[in-house]
């Protein structure tokens, strides 16, 4: 599957263990970074989110990492609560105005209901138990809350896409992914359903043009202006074959 070594002089982990994001930890807010794609998807996953509707609302970002929503919340109203499991993403986090909480997305330490906005980015496909963290995506959000994920399918043509070749881009660091954890979109809409949070996919994909000429100006090494707001646009595409989101109210 291409699960090498990760390369480049860092300890060879296993798919998809966590301390790869600790041995990673430099990457997040580097200009065309190792997670450059995750800023394009923050922003992307942002912009789902709506001016928070009453003081003191409250946004918890399940698998937070390094907080690259943070700057596409400024503004909103939302108190930016981050959860993960990864100590050296939560210290830089909390460096971009996150209250930061330890812990495993299948066991939040937050009270039910405490929540007006819950996100899930790029997170559930790095889960062993996707069901169990929806479970608590869904138990944190208050009735009437907003839930907001993106995510990778269960699918051939997601091995293909996100693993086989976006691992070979300098936009996905390699050996990240596990793709026996990708996340078979109905069944997520079912799970969501089970737990009262009505959700909606659609497929995304970064632009083809801009991602092209985001490569080539990387490769010939030109300087990325700004890590939080350069980047392809995140659009919505006909298929949610490979990466899509979701957005779901939580009934009362
Ligand atoms: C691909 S990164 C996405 C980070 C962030 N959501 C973003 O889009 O920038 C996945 C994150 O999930 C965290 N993570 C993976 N499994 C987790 C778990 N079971 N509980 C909490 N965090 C987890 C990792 O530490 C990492 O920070």
């Amino acid at each position: 599957m291409g699960h090498g070594p990760v390369s480049d002089g860092v300890r060879v982990l296993p798919p998809n263990d966590p301390r790869q994001y600790d041995d990673l930890a430099g990457e997040w807010w580097r200009p065309d970074g190792a997670f450059a794609m995750l800023h394009w998807l923050a922003r992307a996953r942002a912009a789902l989110v709506p001016p928070a509707s009453r003081p003191d609302a409250v946004l918890v970002d399940l698998g937070c990492g390094a907080g690259l929503m943070a700057p596409h919340l400024a503004g909103k109203g939302y108190r930016h609560v981050g959860v993960d499991l990864t100590r050296s993403a939560l210290e830089q986090a909390a460096a971009h105005g996150v209250v930061t909480v330890a812990g495993d997305v299948t066991a939040v330490p937050l009270a039910d209901g405490c929540a007006d906005v819950v996100a899930a980015g790029e997170v559930l496909e790095h889960v062993p138990d996707w069901r169990a963290a929806v479970a608590e995506a869904c138990r944190l959000l208050r009735p009437g809350g907003l839930l907001v994920l993106d995510t990778l399918n269960d699918t051939l043509l997601a091995r293909l896409v996100a693993v086989e070749l976006g691992e070979r881009l300098p936009t996905v660091p390699r050996g990240i992914h596990d793709p026996r954890l990708f996340v078979d979109d109905r069944a997520l809409v079912v799970e969501c359903a089970r737990h009262g949070v009505a959700l909606r996919v659609r497929g995304v994909r970064p632009g083809l043009r801009a991602t092209l000429g985001w490569l080539v100006r990387r490769t010939r090494g030109g300087a990325a202006r700004d890590v939080t707001h350069d980047g392809p646009a995140i659009r919505p595409t006909w298929s949610t074959a490979v990466l899509y989101q979701g957005r779901g109210v939580r009934h009362g």
